[in-house]
């Protein structure tokens, strides 16, 4: 409030003087046609001021450069300050997508090799690089699919996905015109196969599972998963957003995997979560390549050598985006890809060592949702919480109190009061040592002053908010605040 009437108070109109200059001189109102007649209400404040307040705002946001964002599933990995370099280079920034292919050579050949490195990665034949998003990724597979099977002449309107899929997977497939049917787990949280069996018929598409699974479990029997799908004709989809605990190790190709979507800005480089632009890859089998969407970047052989060209595929289900996808993004994997080169799998043995480091120090406290081993995330259950009286959101609100983000919470749905932690593999010993701490501080709390903990967060710029009135009736603009 203090700091609303700072502005206010030295608020004067910037555009008076200009105005008035116009007046006495008598310029000819054409010569500034679109000049206000009445002064606009802009606070007019000296730098040091905006400087201060833009300043302390940005303060009371958690970032990745305050320390570690377990979120699970949104992997808030660190992104190297280097791929921001490249990505806001001159060169790339000014190019616009319109130049002619010949033009354009460096950022085509960037994103054909980026193109090529994720395909090796996951040793499948093709891949497009437009789909804006991990969730878009999946719908252009879904169009895909409904494409493949029309080239069959059948007709299959079902698509299967486990309890344990990402939920965007249900949304896609809906959005594409498929019903969906919920395939359940079994007691170790992986797809229950005899489930599967019973619900696999000739109008089943596909099943679209999430491997790693959202309990940040392997799922082992993919192999076995592929057969049942392949009696009836009905086609493997993979959401691959999880690659980074696999990279390396396992391959995609050989589980049989006829279409899988990545989220690049999960895996490789670029904040995920907050809103920013995202990017996705949809990679597919030799039976789906003719689908893949259009233009495609390919590699040609010319008289003078090698050039880079767009190529429609031959029964593409069409462009999803404008132009190629999010261009800084793909820069940004590229980069990513570069450097790391050969040791990409170390990037996964690092993910998964460092979930495993939490799971093992917090096992005693907080009660896992799986006994299978966990790849790159760990997901607990509210249940030792419960015991005490604390619910998953007191846990999570102590947490901001002790200078951690939360975990993503009461994600995924079929775990009561789940906390999904996903340290990635950029985090130190150390790091993940002090948000060890902070739980076991928790924990001694609630056995000394439940009601502490019931009532967090004590120590945030705002306490608790009205989550229901926040969404029913967002504040967003000054003009609703002064309102
Ligand atoms: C496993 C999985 N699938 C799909 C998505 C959706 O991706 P996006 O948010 O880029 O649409 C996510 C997002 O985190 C995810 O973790």
């Amino acid at each position: 409030m203090q700091e609303k009437q700072q502005i206010h108070s030295s608020m004067v109109v910037r555009s008076e003087p200009l105005l008035k200059e116009y007046q006495n001189n008598n310029i000819p109102k054409t010569s500034f046609p679109a000049l206000r007649k009445k002064p606009e209400s802009f606070p007019s404040i000296s730098e040091p001021e905006l400087v201060r307040h833009y300043y302390r705002l940005s303060r009371l946001n958690y970032s990745w450069d305050d320390g570690l964002y377990p979120l699970g599933s949104c992997t808030m990995k660190y992104n190297p300050v280097i791929n921001e370099v490249i990505a806001g280079m001159e060169e790339f920034c000014r190019l616009h997508p319109a130049l002619p292919a010949s033009e354009a050579q460096g950022a085509l050949k960037i994103i054909f090799e980026t193109q090529e490195m994720i395909a090796t990665i996951l040793d499948m034949p093709g891949i497009s690089l437009q789909p804006a998003a991990g969730a878009h990724g999946e719908l252009a597979g879904v169009f895909m699919m409904r494409k493949y099977f029309e080239a069959k002449g059948e007709i299959r309107n079902k698509i299967l996905i486990p309890d344990s899929a990402h939920g965007t997977n249900p949304a896609s497939a809906a959005l594409a015109g498929f019903a969906t049917e919920k395939v359940a787990s079994n007691e170790k949280g992986l797809t229950d196969l005899e489930a599967l069996t019973r619900q696999t018929d000739e109008n089943t598409a596909a099943l679209m599972i999430t491997n790693p699974n959202t309990l940040g479990i392997f799922e082992t029997d993919i192999l076995k998963i592929k057969e049942i799908l392949e009696k009836k004709g009905a086609l493997l989809y993979v959401d691959g957003a999880n690659l980074n605990a696999v990279m390396g190790i396992a391959s995609f190709g050989q589980m049989g995997i006829d279409l899988t979507q990545l989220n690049l800005h999960k895996t490789f480089s670029t904040p995920h979560g907050g809103g920013g632009p995202g990017q996705g890859a949809i990679a597919c089998s030799q039976r789906m390549l003719p689908f893949l969407p259009s233009p495609q970047i390919v590699k040609k052989n010319g008289k003078d050598g090698d050039y880079y060209d767009k190529k429609n595929p031959e029964k593409s289900i069409g462009p999803v985006k404008g132009w190629y996808g999010q261009f800084g993004i793909i820069l940004r994997a590229w980069a990513y890809l570069k450097r790391n080169g050969d040791s990409i799998r170390e990037i996964s043995e690092r993910a998964v060592i460092n979930a495993n480091y939490l799971r093992k120090k917090l096992e005693g406290r907080l009660t896992l949702a799986s006994n299978e081993p966990s790849m790159h995330e760990v997901v607990f259950s509210q249940k030792s919480l419960e015991a005490k009286g604390i619910t998953t959101k007191n846990f999570a609100k102590a947490l901001l109190d002790r200078g951690f983000y939360a975990p993503t919470v009461y994600f995924p749905l079929h775990v009561s009061g789940a906390i999904m932690i996903e340290p990635t593999e950029t985090e130190s010993k150390i790091e993940l040592d002090a948000f060890i701490n902070a739980v076991e501080e928790i924990f001694d709390i609630i056995e000394k002053n439940p009601g502490e903990i019931r009532n967090s967060p004590h120590r945030t710029f705002v306490r608790e908010i009205d989550e229901v009135q926040a969404a029913r009736k967002p504040v967003l603009t000054w003009n609703q605040i002064e309102k």
